[in-house]
């Protein structure tokens, strides 16, 4: 018999060829997989069950600790748990595939909200760890009409209360829209349509759209929905009948409005494989959307380019390049953050060199202090305008060679590029952060110029829906040719 001590009060336990996870609250058989996962993987965070179960326990007492779970960019969940535990004072994290889960105060949802890696936030209500699914669908649903009944709501209403002033608020507005009846009469149709603050600001509406704030003023009153996900196909119900279900039980239960396009509380019900999750959305809309007003094409997360940043280790006085940076996602975003550090951003195409000074400028009208600093160039990134061994950090977005380039094109480009931006980083302590789609390419032209770069780490990302590779090289001491040459 085995027993390897995590950290926290849980264990794992051999006996025989079963291994169990155990602590004060759970005893549970894991696979040889999750074994695998949890040793080698979460030796310093907690298993997900046991945060699951401390929830429970704790959030009866919300004015104390609450469980918070953010969705990140898959691939960076370790970096993104990072900077949770840097900026807030988290009892426990633990991860799991595009989500981390933390505990912490009430008192922290401000400095929640300020997270940068993170792309939504929600509170974990309950969390049933081993959910029995009944076979029968009219059990099944009788069982999600008494959910509702066993959950704290009026603890949940604290929650949402202290949320609400963080909460970047959508606004409802009424477009205008003509149209033409059948007898050729033009009607203007109006529908109220979800738009972010920022856009719902008079100014930012076309002409000939008349706006008008929905009536929304009484903030207090709850207009609520409920949005059910189902994972694997073991419910015997569609996610449309559980969000009836539970949502109609909430209703009577609470006399909340429900509203499911205007609506100031969403509920979620995440219908797990073995697995129930209730939680409370803390955002309305995903975080990322921050910095950029003028997209292009390829404009990259602002919350992928925070996590590739912070794979960079940005030290004050730092110069941060992107040689590539079509819109400027990453620059703006590294000067948003690192503000210490000096950014300096260049593109080959007009139109992206624009675009990138277009996006600055909104940042710099707003009212408020934080104003963008970074330096715009166009340039080509193969023949770059600067000297020798300046830069400390370049990060970049790499052409895929789908929407922009060809793959033929980046078998040229990517050693190129490689071999200019070796010859602008300081020797031995520069850090480069690439992201591209096209692997084989990349790993080609990281082993083509080895004795430059050393590539200390790799991980595999989602970038709307492609797994995306991000690789992270060392500067070594040899110096280019081109410095030879010289
Ligand atoms: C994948 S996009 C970058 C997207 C950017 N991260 C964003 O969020 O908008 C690649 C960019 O590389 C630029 N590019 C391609 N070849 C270049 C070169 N030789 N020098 C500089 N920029 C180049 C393209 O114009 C394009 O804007």
């Amino acid at each position: 018999m085995y027993i390897w001590q995590c950290n926290g009060n849980c264990k794992l336990w051999k006996s025989g060829l079963s291994i169990y996870l155990r602590s004060e609250t759970v005893s549970k058989q894991i696979t040889f997989a999750n074994f695998i996962v949890w040793y080698y993987v979460l030796q310093l965070n907690v298993p997900l069950d046991i945060v699951m179960e401390n929830v429970v326990n704790n959030f009866v007492d919300a004015e104390h600790t609450i469980t918070l779970g953010a969705t990140v960019p898959t691939g960076f969940e370790d970096v993104s748990c990072k900077e949770i535990q840097e900026k807030i004072t988290a009892l426990q994290t633990a991860t799991c595939q595009g989500r981390v889960y933390f505990q912490v105060a009430p008192n922290m949802l401000q400095k929640i909200h300020q997270l940068r890696s993170v792309d939504n936030l929600f509170m974990v209500i309950k969390f049933y760890s081993s959910y029995e699914y009944n076979c029968s669908k009219e059990k099944l649903l009788e069982e999600m009409n008494d959910m509702p009944s066993k959950l704290p709501w009026k603890e949940v209403v604290k929650i949402w209360n202290k949320n609400q002033k963080y909460c970047k608020k959508k606004k409802y507005v009424k477009k205008f829209f003509a149209s033409q009846s059948r007898g050729g009469k033009v009607q203007e149709l109006e529908q109220s349509v979800l738009v972010s603050a920022e856009a719902a600001e008079p100014g930012n509406f076309e002409p000939k759209q008349k706006a008008a704030k929905c009536l929304q003023n009484d903030e207090d009153e709850i207009r609520f929905r409920v949005t059910a996900n189902r994972v694997g196909k073991k419910q015997c119900i569609t996610s449309p009948e559980a969000e009836w279900h539970f949502g109609g039980a909430l209703q009577d239960l609470t006399q909340w409005k429900v509203d499911l396009s205007n609506y100031n509380l969403e509920v979620f019900l995440t219908l797990g494989i073995e697995s129930v999750m209730i939680s409370l959305s803390l955002t309305q809309g995903s975080l990322h959307h921050r910095n950029i007003t003028h997209f292009g094409k390829t404009t990259l997360r602002s919350t992928i380019c925070y996590n590739m940043l912070r794979l960079c280790d940005i030290q004050p006085g730092d110069i941060v390049i992107d040689p590539l940076c079509g819109t400027g996602s990453i620059s703006i975003e590294g000067d948003a953050e690192w503000k210490e550090a000096f950014h300096i951003a260049g593109d080959i195409a007009h139109p992206a060199v624009s675009r990138c000074a277009n996006n600055a400028k909104m940042i710099n009208s707003k009212v408020g202090p934080s104003k963008c600093n970074i330096g715009i160039l166009k340039w080509d990134a193969i023949d770059l305008p600067l000297r020798s061994g300046v830069a400390d950090v370049i990060i970049t977005d790499l052409p895929f060679g789908k929407r922009m380039g060809s793959k033929k094109d980046n078998r040229i480009l990517y050693p190129a590029i490689l071999k200019e931006i070796a010859r602008v980083s300081k020797l031995r302590t520069a850090r480069a952060c690439l992201l591209t789609h096209d692997k084989r390419c990349i790993i080609n032209a990281i082993s083509q110029v080895s004795s430059l770069w050393k590539c200390q780490r790799s991980m595999f990302i989602n970038v709307g829906g492609l797994s995306v590779g991000v690789y992270l090289l060392k500067r070594t001491l040899n110096f280019t040719e081109h410095d030879i040459v010289k």
